[in-house]
């Protein structure tokens, strides 16, 4: 059996950089599986699928032409979509509202289950998401929750977006996590919820460093 860890929480919550971090010490794979309902949003919206199209979304998502290549010593990690580089692209902030529409579709969420569930290889996997450890790995041994308030998960994300070369209204991006978390949390399929097992560290007022030796605490014990 592959071990693996769920990292699940809202948006801005600090789960990609930890889940990152993680995979890292632990020379462990990692599933960043909010990419794959941007992917299956870039790709509707360079096919032209339309939001009420659920079908058709379900078809792109079941069949995303998608490779990930990990980051090496000299080069960062890549997505390829078709044939492209999309790393940059699937982190625009349309995508990100059309992400977590399209996240919203059951059947999109089952297209893309064992797409998921195929990332767990030795010698484990850590694995970022909504709903890593309520339904993808339900019987993950270890299952972490991270909260913070929304004002500061807007702030992390104000700073990623500025860095990242967006431009970026702090007031918006509250407003978008705002409505974001009541879509993730809202919606019928998976909702966003800690697992009955899980974790739960809020993280408003600790660093990085600070989140990562917490959860590597908990791996170790
Ligand atoms: O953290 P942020 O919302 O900016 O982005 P993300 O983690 O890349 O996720 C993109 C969208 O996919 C979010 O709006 C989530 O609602 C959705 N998602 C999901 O429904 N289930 C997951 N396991 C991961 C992401």
């Amino acid at each position: 059996k592959v071990p693996v860890i769920t990292i699940d929480g809202p948006s801005g919550s600090g789960k990609g950089t930890i889940a990152s971090l993680l995979a890292n010490q632990l020379g462990w794979h990692l599933l960043d599986s909010g990419s794959l309902y941007r992917l299956t949003a870039l790709a509707a919206q360079i096919h032209g699928v339309d939001l009420a199209d659920e079908d058709n979304l379900k078809v792109l998502a079941a069949h995303l032409d998608v490779q990930f290549v990990a980051a090496t010593e000299s080069e960062p990690a890549k997505i390829i979509l078709e044939g492209e580089r999309v790393e940059r692209a699937i982190r625009a902030e349309d995508i990100s509202l059309l992400a977590s529409q399209v996240a919203a579709i059951t059947q999109v969420r089952q297209a893309l289950l064992e797409r998921q569930r195929a990332f767990a290889e030795a010698p484990g996997l850590v694995s970022d998401g909504r709903d890593m450890g309520t339904v993808v790995f339900p019987k993950a041994p270890l299952k972490i929750y991270l909260t913070a308030s929304a004002e500061v998960r807007a702030e992390r994300r104000f700073k990623q977006l500025k860095e990242s070369g967006f431009s970026a209204n702090i007031d918006q991006i509250l407003e978008d996590i705002c409505a974001r978390d009541e879509r993730d949390m809202k919606r019928v399929s998976a909702p966003l919820k800690p697992a009955e097992d899980a974790i739960i560290i809020d993280t408003s007022r600790l660093t990085v460093t600070e989140v990562v030796t917490k959860v590597m605490a908990e791996v170790e014990a």
